[in-house]
């Protein structure tokens, strides 16, 4: 039986008299794919920022393998083995792969200089553990010089030398093309067949549905549905059944036509 990572219990977060997040409960098991889902607003983000302990939540329990937690934030957060990687805001562009990596966690030697040599052979190993093929590349190069997909994959190498157990990534392909969508599949497959978890938030049902192996999805705060990809037989299931929630609050019986290319949110 898979172990629990995380769990939140009845976590409600409001902003004013806006509910982000009502009595919300939700999980993640070690070594799963979770992918988190809703339209616009939904409350995906205000979510993960509670559990990356940026915001505190008005009410709720949070348990991180089995333990509650307390006066839970940022950086107990990151110390349980929690990291986010947020789209595009993760990198410096005109620093190397390396520089991006130890950035704020540098590597030192007993006089407290940084270890240049050892950071590369580092960087090197992440990067091979996560899979970058990619003969161009190294940990000298600049990540402005690397593809959207490719710079993701620098963010979770990273992620992987902080040791984490959770790699939560905020729509990490919103902005990307098929084939970088791609890369990314398979560097969070790497990080999957690592036995970590992830949480995946995307707008496209399409790119989540491949990615998950189990499903949330956030309705104006609640999470209305959740399913394992083997309950749930495609992507357009699964839209439908969005569409119907979004339309009734509720998972409804009435079905609905089905159209070809049918996207949620901005996407
Ligand atoms: N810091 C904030 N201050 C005030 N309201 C906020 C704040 N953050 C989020 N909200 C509101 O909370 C609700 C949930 O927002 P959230 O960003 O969690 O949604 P989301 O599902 O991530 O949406 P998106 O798909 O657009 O990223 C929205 O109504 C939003 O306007
Ligand atoms: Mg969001």
């Amino acid at each position: 039986m898979s172990k629990r990572l995380v769990e939140l219990k009845s976590v409600t977060k409001s902003y004013g008299n806006v509910n982000a997040v009502e009595n919300v409960s939700l999980y993640v098991d070690e070594g799963e794919v979770l992918g988190l889902i809703g339209d616009n607003g939904a409350g995906k983000s205000t979510l993960i920022k509670i559990l990356s302990g940026v915001h505190a939540p008005d009410s709720g329990e949070i348990y991180v393998k089995g333990q509650k937690v307390s006066r839970w934030n940022a950086a107990k957060s990151r110390e349980a083995g929690i990291e986010t990687v947020y789209q595009d805001r993760a990198l410096v562009a005109q620093q190397t792969i390396v520089r991006n990596i130890f950035m704020g966690r540098e590597i030192t030697n007993f006089l407290g200089f940084m270890d240049m040599k050892k950071q590369h052979s580092e960087a090197e190993r992440l990067m091979r553990e996560i899979g970058f093929t990619s003969k161009v590349f190294n940990p000298s190069s600049l990540v402005a010089t690397l593809s959207g997909g490719e710079r993701q994959g620098v963010a979770i190498a990273r992620a992987l030398y902080y040791d984490a157990d959770l790699i939560i990534l905020d729509e990490p392909t919103t902005a990307l093309s098929l084939t970088e969508t791609q890369k990314v599949f398979s560097f969070i497959q790497a990080v999957k067949d690592k036995g970590r978890s992830v949480i995946f938030i995307g707008h496209n049902i399409y790119h989540v549905y491949d990615i998950a192996d189990r499903f949330a999805v956030l309705d104006r705060g609640k999470v209305v549905l959740e399913a394992l990809k083997s309950e749930v037989p495609s992507a357009e299931i699964l839209i439908q059944n969005m569409h119907s929630i979004a339309r009734t609050g509720h998972i409804g019986a009435e079905p609905v036509e089905l159209r070809g290319g049918i996207r949620l949110g901005d996407n």
